[in-house]
């Protein structure tokens, strides 16, 4: 394998040519120089390109069709008419022919280069004229220039059995074109483009030549086409591309580009390193430890001999982070202090400043295992802290952690129920500052914060939105991970609409390749299991239910995402509180409760956990005695703004209030708040509001006189919320909120002295039972 040049580079040295002679009509110059471009500038500085599917049409390694393709098209600008640029272009190549003129046209790459002053001056010494001023002349350290210069250079380079290595393959790559080639120039003969076979023919007969080139050329068997078409420098472009989409995409090597790589790198001595960055990857991602680590090790061992030790604060990044993803937080922590320190060492701010935000999202994450190290006096308190890197963030330049800060410092201020106005403040500034310096990658956390953000203000259809906006537009820039957290808010605000196959199908059309990452696939298996999980306890499906909570339970350890985690308690209890066990769901709520307590956290769960209390309350029919937790609840939502959950809160009050007879004030809370809770598209909180509404009702026909309209009146509302309530439980599909509306309805019409329209009502419940024991068997 050589090291730069391949059978492909010498086809784009004699595209640069066809350039330069200006046969290349100006209509073509776009094309034929964004084809050039594309193979001499590195991938990393390339903005994402607009016409994705033009540059990856291109195989990797070029062979002679690509150039086909492009150059067939256009007619050149000078020459015979009829004639194409591919024409030209084979009519170069095929000039190469023997090893002799390879030289030769590699000595005359000089050509196309624009002469140094010295070089001027010696040519006017010598009676040379300068160059014509019209002549296309590629500066010497244009890209164009410099590829040509490096190539040049490279070929002297080569050793001789190298340099031949390189002819044999040259003459297999453009051996494609070869029909072509000899009937355009009417029927050339057996030997074209090999002049030493061709002159010797007359001299020593057919037999003796064809012996001779089976001699020199080993048969140009087909079957190792690769052989001497990859060189090193093609290898490294492919692993650094590799590693760039794992890193912005989150991904794993797709298995046929892995057994690809494995096939060049089975031919090749020397493995580039960076391989086992690659292998590191890919092993990290599939939640291959020991692998993983092995490879980083190794990676870092032969990166390091070279250059010193002035990247070790990266490997020790590196592996802080890998002992992090798999569960070893404490040796995580130590080898990031380790970071700080050495990248303190080696003045390498960008590092020391991604070390130091690395720290602060991990404590927020594991504040029992940052509590143990005295490391929390690093960044002082949270807020000090983080408007500590903000600025470092600035002053060094560094865009991404200066808008991951501000977003921070919105999401702390949001979980502590601080002002909205400021935590938009800061999602605006942050936003200025992705659409400033084009952050792509940033775009994700950014909609995650607007879509929650709205969420919490009860706006549901707006932080759907948000949602879609990033996955049509954002998802292809940005990591998996952004896209999976997306997908599964799509599919939970469809959840609670009851439309859970199409939540189902959501999750199941995200890409397959990405989902073999471990830990994607984790979060992915877990949050079907909780959408299968919420339909089961809807559809009164206890047993499926317990099944699933009993494989789902089992991670809800530290490993784990907290809110997915919580997500999952809180589905428990409501499991328990379903089967009547209220002590043990009682007991769970205290133990989550005490837990939260020390970790100061989210507020929104908080309240969560105080109206859970109160439903409990309500459910062992002492609705009263969740007064006082009912009212905190409200208070703290209405403070930090946490419009559903105050919206929740506030039906457990009115309930109350029912229950003590105060029905006129009950049913004047609901009626104030039922129009704004309708905005947040929650069908069970829906129900449970028109049902709290129709038992005020209910009381208010109580106290009104009998027969009087009053009564008569309020009866009607009365049924109308009640079928109102029922539709919301329809369609979610759950089954027991159907049942009770359907006995209340019975209950009503006997009152009222309609027997038969009770005994339909007292019919459907009765079916509606009969429907859940049979989904349930
Ligand atoms: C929807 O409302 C129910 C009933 O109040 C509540 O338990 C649930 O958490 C709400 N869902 C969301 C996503 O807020
Ligand atoms: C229901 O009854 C209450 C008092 O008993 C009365 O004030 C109210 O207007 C009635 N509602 C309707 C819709 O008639």
């Amino acid at each position: 394998m050589t090291r730069f040049l391949t059978p492909a580079k010498i086809g784009v040295l004699a595209l640069i040519e066809l350039y330069t002679d200006a046969i290349v009509p100006t209509s073509s110059t776009l094309p034929v120089l964004s084809f050039i471009l594309n193979q001499l500038i590195p991938a990393t500085a390339k903005s994402y390109p607009r016409e994705a599917d033009s540059a990856q049409s291109l195989p990797f390694i070029l062979d002679i069709k690509s150039f086909e393709v492009l150059l067939a098209a256009h007619p050149a600008a000078s020459g015979l008419p009829g004639r194409s640029l591919w024409d030209h272009f084979l009519k170069k190549l095929w000039e190469i022919d023997s090893l002799d003129s390879l030289h030769t046209f590699f000595t005359q790459r000089t050509n196309l280069l624009a002469k140094t002053r010295e070089d001027v001056k010696k040519d006017g010494d010598l009676g040379i004229p300068p160059p014509s001023e019209n002549m296309i002349l590629l500066s010497r350290t244009s890209p164009f220039g410099s590829f040509v210069r490096r190539s040049k250079v490279e070929f002297e380079r080569l050793r001789f059995s190298d340099a031949l290595a390189l002819w044999t393959a040259f003459t297999r790559w453009r051996e494609q074109s070869r029909t072509y080639w000899t009937r355009r120039n009417g029927g050339l003969g057996r030997w074209a483009g090999d002049r030493a076979l061709g002159e010797g023919e007359e001299e020593w007969g057919t037999d003796a030549t064809e012996m001779l080139e089976l001699v020199a050329y080993g048969g140009v068997s087909l079957e190792d086409e690769m052989d001497g078409s990859v060189s090193t420098d093609d290898l490294e472009k492919l692993l650094e591309f590799q590693v760039e989409q794992m890193q912005k995409l989150g991904n794993r090597v797709p298995p046929e580009v892995r057994d690809k790589i494995q096939s060049i790198f089975g031919e090749s001595i020397m493995i580039p390193s960076l391989s086992h960055y690659l292998n590191f990857l890919d092993a990290w991602r599939s939640g291959d430890y020991p692998t993983s680590f092995d490879n980083l090790h190794r990676y870092f061992d032969y990166t390091m001999q070279n250059r010193d030790r002035l990247f070790y604060q990266y490997a020790l990044m590196n592996l802080a982070v890998l002992q992090a993803d798999f569960g070893c937080f404490d040796e995580a922590l130590a080898a990031m202090l380790e970071t700080v320190s050495t990248a303190r060492e080696n003045k390498d701010m960008a590092c020391l400043n991604f070390a130091l935000n690395w720290l602060y999202h991990f404590g927020k994450a594991h504040p029992d295992t940052i509590r143990g190290t005295d490391s929390t006096n690093m960044l002082g308190v949270e807020r000090e802290g983080l408007a500590y890197l903000r600025v470092k963030a600035k002053k060094t330049g560094m865009w991404t952690l200066w808008g991951s800060s501000l977003l921070s410092e919105a999401k702390l201020g949001m979980s502590n129920g601080e002002s909205v106005a400021t935590a938009f403040e800061n999602m605006l500034r942050s936003s200025q500052l992705i659409v400033d310096k084009n952050m792509k990658t940033m775009m994700g956390p950014q909609l995650a914060m607007y879509s929650s953000m709205w969420a919490r203000l009860g706006v549901s259809h707006l932080s759907r939105q948000y949602c879609q906006i990033f996955l049509s537009c954002h998802a292809r820039y940005t990591l998996f991970d952004d896209t999976l957290r997306f997908t599964c808010r799509l599919a939970h605000l469809l959840t609670e609409k009851g439309h859970y196959d199409e939540a189902l199908e959501k999750l199941d059309s995200l890409d397959e390749n990405s989902l073999r990452s471990w830990k994607a696939n984790q979060y992915w298996l877990r949050y079907r299991g909780v959408i299968r999980l919420k339909r089961d306890l809807r559809r009164d499906n206890l047993d499926g239910a317990n099944q699933l909570l009993s494989q789902l339970l089992q991670f809800t350890g530290t490993d784990m995402d907290s809110d997915l985690a919580f997500e999952i308690n809180i589905l428990h209890i409501e499991y328990l509180t379903r089967r009547t066990d209220y002590g043990a769901a009682l007991a769970k709520i205290e133990q989550m409760a005490s837990v939260m307590k020390q970790d100061g956290d989210d507020l929104n769960l908080q309240v969560k956990l105080l109206t859970m209390k109160a439903l409990l309350q309500d459910k062992c029919g002492r609705p009263q005695k969740g007064f006082s937790v009912a009212v905190r609840a409200a208070s703290i939502a209405w403070r930090a703004r946490l419009v559903p959950a105050l919206w929740v809160a506030m039906g457990f009050i009115a309930n109350i209030l029912t229950s003590l007879f105060e029905f006129q004030a009950s049913a004047q809370i609901l009626i104030a708040i039922i129009p704004q809770a309708l905005e947040y598209e929650n069908c069970s909180l829906n129900a449970q509001l028109y049902s709290f509404l129709a038992d005020a009702c209910m009381g208010m026909a109580g106290q009104a006189g009998v027969g009087s309209t009053k009564r008569k009146e309020n009866l009607t509302k009365c049924l109308e919320y009640i079928d109102r309530a029922f539709s919301e439980y329809s369609s979610i599909e759950d089954i027991k909120g159907q049942c009770e509306m359907m006995a209340k309805k019975a209950t009503i019409m006997k009152v009222v002295g309609e027997k038969i329209l009770a005994n339909d009502y007292a019919g459907a419940y009765m079916d509606l039972k009969k429907e859940a024991a049979l989904a349930q068997a």
